[in-house]
């Protein structure tokens, strides 16, 4: 028989128990930074040794993480369903966690690529320096999806949602476009888990079953909840 396919959508929520800081929780990454500084063409036109050194933080920080039960969980669904993720987060956590199908709408810290080619990618281990050129002589930057930057995953994603039997959508805030708007495309029958900390605004969708808490506790109900 064809395994139902689970389709997740995440967000920083999940890595939150990895000890990578949300964006917009009272200690998140935007109440220490302007996002017009760090997160935008602007701000890396304006200052780039700012936005370089920011992005090279995450880094360290996310090399110092470890995937968490949550992570874990949705890799382990693997066994019964196929399962796509999608995620909005730089880390890769989820791959560590051992998912192999993610989808990486925002980009990836362990990717860099040049400022002229939006192609021309290359892994980053360390850091990224002013100075530090691509092949094409230009300079290198963090391979991450700016505000006010197409989203190239976006079509892709949002295809896959229209062919969820299960939808999962774990640790976002839904405050981002055009990713929050993918839960648009899931078909309106189709059963859509969400798990949060503080539930977002989903009420207008149809056949939403909340699971309110820390995303490993949440991850561990939802499995049980599709398992049994
Ligand atoms: N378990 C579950 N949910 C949690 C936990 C936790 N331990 N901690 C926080 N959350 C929830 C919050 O309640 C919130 O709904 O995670 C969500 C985090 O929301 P945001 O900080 O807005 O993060 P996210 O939705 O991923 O942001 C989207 O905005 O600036 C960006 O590009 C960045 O991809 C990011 C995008």
């Amino acid at each position: 028989m064809k395994k139902k396919h689970i389709v997740i959508l995440s967000g920083a929520g999940i890595s939150a128990e990895s000890g990578l800081k949300t964006f917009r929780d009272s200690d998140g990454l935007w109440m220490g930074y302007n996002i017009e500084d760090v997160a935008t063409p602007r701000g890396f036109a304006k200052d780039p040794a700012l936005v370089l050194d920011f992005y090279n933080q995450r880094r360290k920080e996310v090399m110092a993480a470890k995937p968490n039960e949550a992570h874990k969980g949705l890799a382990a669904l693997e066994k019964d369903f196929e399962v796509t993720i999608i995620t909005q987060n730089i880390d890769d956590l989820h791959e560590r966690g051992g998912s192999t199908r993610v989808i990486h709408l925002h980009g990836q810290i362990f990717q860099m690529r040049s400022v002229t080619n939006t192609e021309n990618i290359f892994n980053i281990q360390g850091d990224i320096n002013i100075g530090d050129l691509a092949d094409d002589d230009t300079q290198l930057r963090p391979h991450i999806v700016w505000f006010e930057e197409p989203v190239p995953m976006i079509e892709k994603a949002a295809f896959v949602m229209q062919t969820a039997d299960i939808f999962v959508l774990v640790g976002t805030s839904l405050q981002v476009y055009p990713a929050a708007g993918l839960i648009d495309f899931v078909p309106s029958e189709v059963p859509k888990y969400i798990i949060d900390k503080v539930i977002p605004e989903v009420e207008h969708y149809k056949n939403i079953i909340t699971i309110k808490g820390n995303a490993t506790e949440g991850v561990k109900k939802f499995i049980n909840m599709v398992t049994k």
